[in-house]
């Protein structure tokens, strides 16, 4: 019996080499978890020390592994970080251009709690569609840690190695971990 299955989904930015750490945090707390990565984030990963700690493996492409599935497991809530700014633009627009993308917008138009933790610079965050794709995933209900109230900024350019040391995986899980705990609770009042 689990608390829950925790979907994590890695785009191509550094903290992407520390998923583990959330992967633990979810274990820790009894919920089962499984990455999802864009191709981009496949440079950045260690995928066995991934596949060992998850017991699945790392999904990036349409073709389902020997023996495993094809389709998306049910997924208690997801979690998309580190998410770069590429990544955030095209789920905002609903584009999906690969696995990643396409399982992501599946899984939010199933209404599962979808927690976004960017890894985004201070000049790229600062453009328009950047700002508005942040602004629209909040209008549909995504749970962007970004900003003041989330203590977590973007980072000037050049800092990212330093920034990648305090990236907010727990609070990542947390977030996603109340949020599915909400969902729950609503679905049995219904
Ligand atoms: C070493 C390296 C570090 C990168 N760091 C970041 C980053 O911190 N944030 C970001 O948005 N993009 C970063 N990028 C660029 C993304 O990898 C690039 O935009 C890529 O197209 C993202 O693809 P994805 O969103 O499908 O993962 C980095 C690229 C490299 C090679």
């Amino acid at each position: 019996m689990t608390n829950g299955h925790l979907q994590i989904v890695v785009c191509g930015a550094g903290p992407a080499a520390d998923v583990t750490k959330l992967i633990s945090t979810a274990l820790d707390r009894s919920w089962t978890a499984a990455v999802t990565a864009t191709p981009s984030a496949l440079d950045f990963l260690d995928l066995p020390a991934i596949e060992e700690l998850a017991g699945t493996p790392v999904r990036s492409s349409y073709r389902a592994s020997p023996g495993g599935r094809r389709s998306l497991p049910a997924a208690s809530a997801v979690v998309i970080a580190p998410a770069t700014y590429n990544s955030i633009n095209k789920i905002a627009l609903g584009l999906a251009d690969n696995y990643a993308m396409t399982s992501v917008s599946e899984l939010i138009g199933r209404h599962i709690p979808t927690v976004v933790v960017p890894f985004v610079n201070a000049a790229l965050a600062t453009r328009l569609p950047f700002r508005r794709a942040v602004a629209n995933l909040r209008d549909e209900g995504i749970h962007v840690l970004l900003g003041p109230e989330h203590k977590w900024e973007p980072h000037p350019p050049g800092s990212g190695n330093d920034r990648q040391r305090v990236f907010p995986w727990t609070t990542a899980f947390e977030t996603a971990a109340r949020h599915a705990h909400e969902a729950q609770t609503q679905a049995q009042h219904r």
